[in-house]
């Protein structure tokens, strides 16, 4: 009879132990999955299980995760801990959960980044996701350095949309020799800079829609031309159709093929031009020109305007001279004699220090 109690605890020990499963999460053993889905927490819970693959703390409190979070996880392979308030991650948080291959962090605050933040330690990370995950545009500087630092060769999916980026630091991506998709939709990004995309030379997918281009210049034309094997996506920015526009929609006719949405790409200013495709806006080039001979018959126009004000000028300046002819007649005799007594006093000095005798009779009173 006690021995069967007995038993029966042990069992019981041994099934919780089993099954056991953090406080506020689900855990499935048979779907290797454990959520903790909305549960107010505000760090990483302790005692998930080892053969948890998918990992999902979502819509909590925690703000801030290290190396001590995440212990005996080696299994875990997708990791979600989006829409929390992270907003600092430390170096090699991630580095012993060495099957990692997504880490999903939208949704988050991440102000300080440290270098080796997404350091894995079997370079197994596969997918990044960091849409609406930066407290500001600050942070992209923290993130260079990190994506630079954390051996993320295996890199294949980076998504940083909606993160008001204004511009992407120069070699940002270069050590992301892997990358086949990069999603920077819904940022604030207003220009391509010079070796902005450098390394990527497997990327197959770029999406640049919803940001702030008005036109695509040269240098921008240049760098997305050095990804030639890249589709691209440029859709609602806010393209400005004027004159110089025509190397942007040349481009854009020429590379037809590899922009997925070049046929709804529209004119955003001016309103005269708005919803005109880009590709049209090309042809209007000849009403460029001539608003370009329009301009130089402007300045034309504003050369003689000057040139009449000035002689106007001219002509008042020497009627009022002549109204006061007397009075600078007077003025200038006044002159003449003025300069006649200072001559005359210099001459008499003049030749009182050139008299031999003079000097002979100052010196000698000296000695
Ligand atoms: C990870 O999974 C493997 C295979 O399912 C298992 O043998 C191992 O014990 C698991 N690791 C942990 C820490 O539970
Ligand atoms: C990880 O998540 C992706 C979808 O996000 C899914 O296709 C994949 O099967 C998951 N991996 C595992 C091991 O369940
Ligand atoms: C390292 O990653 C590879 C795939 O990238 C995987 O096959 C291997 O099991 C991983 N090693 C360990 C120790 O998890
Ligand atoms: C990243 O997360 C956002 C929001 O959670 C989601 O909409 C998006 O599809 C994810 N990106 C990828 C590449 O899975
Ligand atoms: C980002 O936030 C930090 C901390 O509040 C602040 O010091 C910095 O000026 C902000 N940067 C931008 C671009 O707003
Ligand atoms: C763009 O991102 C902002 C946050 O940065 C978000 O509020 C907005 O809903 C996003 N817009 C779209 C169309 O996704
Ligand atoms: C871009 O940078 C490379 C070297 O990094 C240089 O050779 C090239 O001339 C630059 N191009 C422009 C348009 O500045
Ligand atoms: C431009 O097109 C959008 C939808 O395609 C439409 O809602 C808008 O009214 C159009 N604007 C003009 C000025 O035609
Ligand atoms: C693209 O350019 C070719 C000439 O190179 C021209 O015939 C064609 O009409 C252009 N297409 C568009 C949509 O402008």
């Amino acid at each position: 009879m006690l021995d069967f109690t007995q038993r029966l605890l042990l069992c019981a020990l041994l099934g919780s132990v089993y099954a056991s499963c953090p406080p506020r999460c689900e855990c499935s053993e048979a779907a290797h999955t454990v959520k903790c889905v909305s549960k107010d927490l505000r760090t990483v819970p302790t005692g998930i299980p080892g053969y948890t693959r998918n990992l999902f703390i979502t819509g909590n409190q925690i703000s801030r995760i290290g190396p001590e979070s995440f212990t005996g996880l080696e299994n875990v392979t997708n990791l979600s801990l989006s829409n929390n308030r992270i907003s600092e991650v430390e170096s090699h948080t991630f580095a012993r959960l060495r099957s990692l291959r997504t880490l999903d962090l939208s949704n988050n605050q991440l102000a300080v980044i440290h270098p080796e933040a997404f350091t894995v330690q079997n370079q197994s990370l596969r997918e990044l996701n960091l849409s609406r995950a930066l407290y500001n545009h600050s942070s992209v500087l923290d993130l260079a350095t990190c994506l630079r630092w954390s051996s993320l060769g295996s890199l294949r999916v980076l998504d940083l949309s909606d993160n008001s980026l204004i511009y992407l630091p120069s070699r940002i991506f270069s050590h992301l020799t892997n990358l086949r998709r990069l999603q920077l939709s819904n940022n604030s990004l207003v220009a391509i800079h010079n070796s902005t995309f450098l390394g990527l030379e497997r990327l197959e997918e770029l999406d640049l829609t919803l940001n702030a281009l008005k036109t695509v210049p040269e240098e921008g034309l240049t760098e997305l031309d050095s990804l030639p094997r890249t589709t691209l996506l440029l859709g609602e920015n806010p393209f400005i159709c004027k004159c110089g526009i025509e190397p942007f929609t040349m481009w854009l006719n020429r590379s037809q093929g590899r922009i997925r949405d070049v046929e709804g790409l529209v004119c955003s200013f001016p309103a005269s031009m708005r919803n005109t495709s880009l590709l049209v806006a090309g042809r209007l080039t000849l009403g460029c020109h001539q608003r370009d001979a329009g301009g130089d018959l402007a300045l034309q126009t504003s050369y003689v305007f000057l040139g009449i004000v000035l002689g106007f000028i001219g002509l008042i300046f020497l009627f009022v001279l002549y109204l006061n002819r007397k009075g600078i007649k007077k003025r200038i005799y006044d002159m003449r004699d003025a300069c006649r007594e200072v001559w005359e006093g210099y001459h008499y000095r003049f030749e009182i220090d050139s008299d031999p005798r003079l000097s002979q009779v100052s010196s000698s009173a000296d000695v």
